[in-house]
């Protein structure tokens, strides 16, 4: 195996190492190609760029494979809880019974937030998307903890960390509970992370709610899927902003922001819109797959298709069993999953799908679960960045902790005007 590429353009050829990752994945260090040759690479979304090296994610496109720190996402989705999960990412191993307890403890002290930051959330317009707000309140921390804005003072990054798990889905919380005009739920810290969640959102003052195990086990389940990534484009959107040094409050809420897209996270809510749509229309799937196809159309399968995974999304296995599975246990019949399953067997079996290699992604079945669960459709995006915050959380810090890491400021192809005169306006045409 070559440990060296060669580039040559013209008269002029460069030597370029070839790194290896611990999986074997190899990569060409083009560093040296613009002051050697003055040529630049040219990207479209960055699709064969590795930004940085990571320590963090594995996956494996081709056969399926996703591992967090090296344990596979079927075993942590078996046997581990999301707190527990977001320490093996954030620290890179799994903690021991003290480790976790310590843990579970510090984020249980500082789920509050400020009574100040609480009024925030009325200054929003009562439709307000809880993306936008979940943004906004997540950098808005910044400015009541400036204490722990420095990305290089290890102690303020260990307290910001442990302040922006604990916050979040108070904050969600909280944002939803404003949009429909009920009171606000204190956090219970007696409950465990996913159900202290479950209790903001849907309980009142005037009633005790039963959270059952099983819906607990579901959300546990789907944030540990979303968990991480690599280097996905809301996670390389905080690498980005984090490169700069800025804080981890500003950088979460560009992650936040970013996944809001509806190529993105966004596809969760744009799925259950699509199934909502051919409901309507009849539940005739056959002639959305054919819009689907028709690039004129501006349509696409949504929950189908990942820039990584070409073969399957094991989330989206996971997941498709786990929904017959819980909508049993709460004996709920959604209409919406038949027409799901059949959308994916008739896109499966089309020679459009599977010659572009196009599968259901995560986000084809989450938004049924997340229904079965009673989280409204416009949360379904701010329930993926609950649980997409350890991954960003992770490879902000290890950006931060690496020695090598430079600013992101990628180069263009400037396909502008050439110099031309300043005309005044008295002269224009
Ligand atoms: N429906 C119909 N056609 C599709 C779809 C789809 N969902 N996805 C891709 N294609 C087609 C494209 O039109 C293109 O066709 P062509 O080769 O004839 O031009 C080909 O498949 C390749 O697609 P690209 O857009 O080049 O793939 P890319 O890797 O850039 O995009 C993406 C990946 C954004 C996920 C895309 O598949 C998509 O838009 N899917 C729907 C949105 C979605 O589900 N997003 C969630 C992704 S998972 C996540 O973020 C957690």
């Amino acid at each position: 195996m070559s440990d060296v590429a060669k580039i040559s353009f013209g008269d002029k050829e460069i030597e370029c190492p070839v790194v290896v990752g611990s999986e074997g994945e190899q990569g060409i260090v083009i560093s040296k190609l613009r002051a050697e040759t003055n040529l630049i690479t040219v990207d479209n979304g960055f699709a064969n760029t590795a930004s940085s090296s990571s320590a963090i994610t594995f996956l494996n496109g081709e056969k399926g494979i996703l591992r967090y720190r090296g344990i596979a996402i079927e075993e942590l989705t078996q046997q581990s809880s999301f707190i527990e999960v977001a320490y093996l990412l954030v620290y890179g191993e799994l903690p021991t019974k003290t480790q976790l307890d310590k843990w579970e403890s510090d984020i249980k002290q500082h789920t509050l937030i400020k009574e100040k930051m609480v009024k925030f959330f009325d200054a929003f317009p009562q439709d307000a998307h809880p993306m936008g707000v979940l943004s906004s309140a997540s950098s808005a921390l910044s400015t009541f903890y400036q204490e722990l804005l420095d990305p290089k003072d290890e102690e303020a990054v260990d307290l910001a960390i442990i302040k922006m798990i604990a916050k979040l889905p108070t904050i969600a919380a909280c944002a939803y509970k404003t949009s429909i005009d009920q009171p606000r739920v204190y956090p219970r810290n007696d409950l465990s992370y996913c159900a202290n969640f479950f209790n903001m959102m849907f309980s009142v003052p005037s009633e005790t709610l039963e959270i059952p195990d099983v819906v607990v086990e579901a959300l546990n389940l789907l944030l540990i899927l979303h968990a991480d990534h690599e280097q996905n484009c809301s996670t390389s959107t905080v690498r980005l902003i984090g490169s700069t040094q800025a804080n981890l409050f500003a950088s979460i809420s560009g992650g936040i922001s970013a996944l809001w897209g509806p190529l993105h996270g966004g596809a969760n809510q744009a799925v259950m819109d699509m199934l909502t749509s051919i409901q309507a229309d009849g539940g005739d799937v056959s002639k959305f797959v054919l819009k689907a196809k028709d690039k004129s159309s501006g349509v696409r399968l949504m929950g189908f298709g990942h820039r990584v995974y070409k073969n399957f999304d094991p989330r989206a296995t996971i997941l498709k069993g786990v929904c017959d599975k819980l909508l049993a246990q709460l004996g709920i019949t959604n209409p919406l999953l038949n027409i799901a399953r059949e959308l994916e067997a008739a896109a499966l079996s089309d020679e459009y799908f599977v010659k572009r290699k196009l599968y259901p992604n995560v986000d084809f079945y989450s938004g049924i679960i997340y229904s079965a669960l009673n989280i409204p459709v416009n949360m379904f995006t701010v329930m993926f960045a609950l649980g997409r915050l350890p991954g960003w959380i992770s490879h902000w810090k290890e950006l931060n902790e690496t020695p090598t890491t430079r600013i992101g400021r990628p180069r263009q192809i400037y396909t502008g005007h050439n110099s031309r005169p300043y005309v005044p306006i008295d002269q224009r045409g």
